[in-house]
């Protein structure tokens, strides 16, 4: 069950850097970030995949040297898009047309509508909205790896502009949002492995209106 699952998970503090997650798990995790649902179908973000040992030691040097990036086996890193621009929108409502074979008008009015606003708006706005889209993908793929038995620690702890310098996202119009190192746990170094799980109780957290 998928909340046996959740209650299994915990943001690991100490991966064993001898254990490798298989790539069949790791494309799974990432498949469930891209079939996550966002926002008009956008999807405003992209995944990578960070296995390069002298990369992942730069990321963790600006990420408060936090040792999973590099005990973990594979780094996910959730990049936003910086902007939405008309490129960016046609591009996805042009694959839907060419996907299911057909134009729709009432589709096709809503493409014009998302092209006469978004485009115009702030970037910093446009990138805001990419980002919480990101999220969700962020959620998804943290439960498929629970559902893998993969332990993955999501991290803000981090610098955005140095990790975009790092990996060149600035020059594909991305942004860092959020990244998740993926491993197994190594329970005699993790402070966090046997204490309980914290959640405000049902009464402080659901408003149920009859
Ligand atoms: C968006 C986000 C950013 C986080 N950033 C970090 C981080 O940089 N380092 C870390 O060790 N944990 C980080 N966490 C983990 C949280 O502290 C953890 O999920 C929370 O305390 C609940 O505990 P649990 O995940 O172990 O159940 C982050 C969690 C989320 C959702």
């Amino acid at each position: 069950m998928l909340l046996e699952k959740l209650n299994w998970r915990y943001a690991t503090k100490k991966m064993d850097p001898a254990k490798t997650v298989s790539d069949d798990k790791v494309e799974r995790i990432v498949e469930a970030a891209r079939l996550a649902p966002t926002s008009s179908g956008l999807q405003p973000f992209e995944v990578y995949v960070v296995t390069n040992p002298e990369v992942r030691e730069k990321i963790k040097a600006i990420a408060w040297n936090q040792a999973q990036i590099t005990d973990g086996s594979h780094l996910l890193v959730f990049a936003a898009w910086d902007n939405y621009t008309a490129d960016r929108i046609n591009h996805m409502f042009d694959l839907v047309n060419e996907v299911r074979g057909f134009r729709n008008e009432g589709w096709e009015n809503y493409r014009q509508m998302l092209l006469a606003s978004y485009p115009q708006r702030d970037a910093q706005l446009n990138y805001e909205h990419a980002a919480r889209q990101a999220y969700i993908a962020v959620g998804l793929s943290l439960a498929q790896a629970a559902f893998e038995e993969v332990d993955a620690t999501p991290m803000e702890g981090f610098d955005p502009a140095s990790l975009d310098a790092i990996l060149g996202l600035g020059e594909r119009g991305l942004r860092s949002v959020v990244i998740i190192p993926l491993g197994y746990r190594q329970p005699e170094g993790d402070w966090l492995v046997n204490l309980k799980k914290v959640r405000r109780p049902r009464d402080q957290f659901v408003t149920d209106v009859k």
